[in-house]
């Protein structure tokens, strides 16, 4: 190979080596056992001639690994993920280094995450689960295990993007929930989704579902029964959940993050749950990840999982090839597009590589 590709880890299937060890790269696949590489451990795979990598949302890609990057030649970075607030994408442009993401397959994948969350804390999965494991169950009883029943309550969805508009038609269709979401921009087919579901309902001489735009996000914590966060992590949006937030929901309302740990204040979180018996939440990430703030892994009103929301062979295959397609493309110089509202993403999901 002409080009040297590096993946700082081991990525399920083969379709993405394939895909770049046909287009003139030798890829090289990082076998440090540690989970998590620092710093150091990505400079010296960068080393001294490198095209392009392909990398993880755990790692720090800033001013010091693009800058390397640089000086070993590269001109690409993908990171194996949507978000992508682990790339500082300004230290990237300043040294000449592309940055992709890889958008789309995973939208759907994470938003039935999202939806198992808030089914496992409204019906208390994880808690019955543990009781019956636990050899406690002696005899069904009226009162055991009661939760929240979805349908005709209120949905909440904060961040009405392609994830939590997936999610929020997912619930909505799925258990005849009513829709308030906030998002700074109007979720045009969303809204259409419920109205077109309203009337299909009522039709049926059903209860129709409905549809609000909140003016502000407290509309939705208040009203919310099930409330879902789907926005991107940045400066706006970190500690978005926080106390005086938490203080207004209502006792029994059931929260759930599959975004990024940093948007809830999880030590707040911690001690509302603790107070609130009733108030439950479904995580998939976590605001120190690995770790949880003390006191979380005891909460029974805590539904935990480590953060696999695209965690589905499906997704997992397109993640990997669309990194590698991202690194691909620009290193052989490749149309690209840019959509210059959010990062640079080189390459649409129809292409191919030239035979
Ligand atoms: C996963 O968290 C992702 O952003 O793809
Ligand atoms: C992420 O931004 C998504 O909604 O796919």
């Amino acid at each position: 190979g002409k080009y040297r590709v590096v993946s700082t880890k081991p990525m399920p299937g083969t379709r993405w080596i394939r895909l770049l060890t046909d287009q003139d790269c030798r890829v090289e696949i990082c076998t440090e056992k540690k989970t998590i590489l620092s710093v150091e451990d990505i400079l010296a795979l960068i080393g001294d001639k490198c095209d392009g990598v392909i990398g993880q949302l755990t790692e720090d890609w800033g001013e010091v690994l693009f800058s390397a990057l640089r000086r070993a030649g590269g001109t690409a970075f993908s990171n194996m993920a949507v978000g992508y607030n682990n790339v500082n994408v300004n230290a990237a442009n300043k040294y000449g280094i592309a940055v992709g993401n890889t958008p789309g397959v995973l939208t759907e994948t994470t938003a039935e995450l999202a939806a198992s969350l808030s089914l496992a804390a409204a019906r208390r999965i994880v808690e019955a689960d543990q009781f019956m494991r636990a050899g406690l169950y002696d005899g069904w009883l009226p009162h055991l295990f009661v939760g929240n029943l979805l349908k005709g309550q209120t949905l909440g969805v904060i961040g009405a993007g392609r994830i939590g508009s997936a999610y929020a038609r997912m619930m909505i269709e799925g258990f005849k929930m009513n829709l308030i979401y906030y998002d700074l921009y109007q979720a045009t087919r969303l809204e259409k989704f419920v109205t077109a579901y309203g009337q299909f309902l009522k039709a049926n001489d059903e209860q129709p579902v409905t549809w609000k735009r909140a003016a502000t996000m407290e509309d939705v914590l208040r009203e919310g029964d099930v409330i879902s966060l789907h926005p991107v992590l940045d400066k706006t949006t970190y500690h978005l959940i926080n106390k005086e937030r938490l203080s207004i929901m209502k006792k029994e309302a059931v929260l759930v993050n599959a975004s990024r740990g940093p948007v809830i204040d999880e030590t707040a979180l911690v001690e509302h749950l603790r107070k609130n018996p009733m108030f439950r939440v479904g995580l998939d990430v976590f605001e120190d990840e690995p770790f949880m703030k003390p006191g979380l892994a005891e909460q029974k009103n805590a539904v935990v999982v480590p953060h696999i929301a695209s965690a589905s062979k499906w997704t997992r295959e397109g993640m990997t090839t669309i990194a590698a397609l991202n690194v691909l493309g620009k290193i052989k110089g490749y149309p690209v597009w840019t959509d210059p509202n959010r990062i640079e993403i080189f390459l649409d999901e129809n292409f191919q590589p030239p035979p």
